[in-house]
């Protein structure tokens, strides 16, 4: 997770990096959750009151998104697309995207509970994306975005909230350090399965 308000990006001079793609819930949705049935939104006032326009773009944020915020600090572009966007411009999808879904989490049982997209299914739209980027800059300059790109991961938090604390099921079955266990296996398997996309 990234905490915006202490975290420093300092990105040498002659290094540039061609997309950001990020996977995760709120911190980085870019507005996926407006595109399936689900009460995890943020496409409605007060949200975006701060946002060009005054627009709310299902960024649970009155402005940018950390998503944006970093992929402006390192110069990728000012604002990040939600991949289920069906306007996102060619150039848009080659500069990265985020798959990241409003209320997800590492455990199952949390995006189930709250409709959002689960962390392997981020991963096979990732896998459809990347397919996508053949078709346009073909299958060498895929290579190299996705060699060089920043990868954004945050989640976690809404298995505690949503999940292990408010709902009795993973409550019965672990205490908070086995539960803690299980999430860094999902994370670790999440961390795997990408790989084989490369
Ligand atoms: C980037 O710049 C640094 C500092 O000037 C230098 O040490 C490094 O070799 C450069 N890297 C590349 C890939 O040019
Ligand atoms: C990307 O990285 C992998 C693993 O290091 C490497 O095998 C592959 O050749 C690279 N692709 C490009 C296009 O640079």
């Amino acid at each position: 997770m990234v905490n915006c308000g202490v975290a420093t990006f300092i990105m040498p001079d002659n290094v540039t990096v061609p997309a950001l793609i990020a996977f995760g819930d709120s911190i980085l949705d870019q507005g996926n959750n407006n595109y399936f049935p689900t009460f995890i939104r943020a496409n409605f006032p007060p949200y975006g009151m701060n946002f060009l326009g005054a627009r709310a773009t299902g960024r649970f944020t009155n402005a940018k998104t950390p998503t944006d915020l970093i992929a402006e600090k390192i110069k990728v572009k000012e604002y990040v697309p939600a991949y289920l966007n069906p306007f996102i411009q060619d150039q848009d999808m080659i500069t990265g995207v985020s798959f990241a879904s409003g209320a997800t989490g590492l455990d199952p049982l949390t995006s189930r509970i709250n409709s959002a997209i689960p962390m392997m299914d981020q991963l096979q739209m990732f896998s459809n994306y990347i397919r996508k980027l053949h078709v346009l800059v073909g299958k060498v300059e895929t290579g190299n975005i996705l060699n060089n790109s920043l990868f954004l991961v945050a989640t976690g938090s809404d298995d505690f909230v949503d999940n292990y604390f408010t709902y009795p099921i993973r409550k019965v079955q672990y205490d908070i350090p086995s539960y803690c266990n299980y999430l860094i296996s999902k994370a670790s398997t999440f961390v795997k399965i990408s790989k084989i996309w490369f």
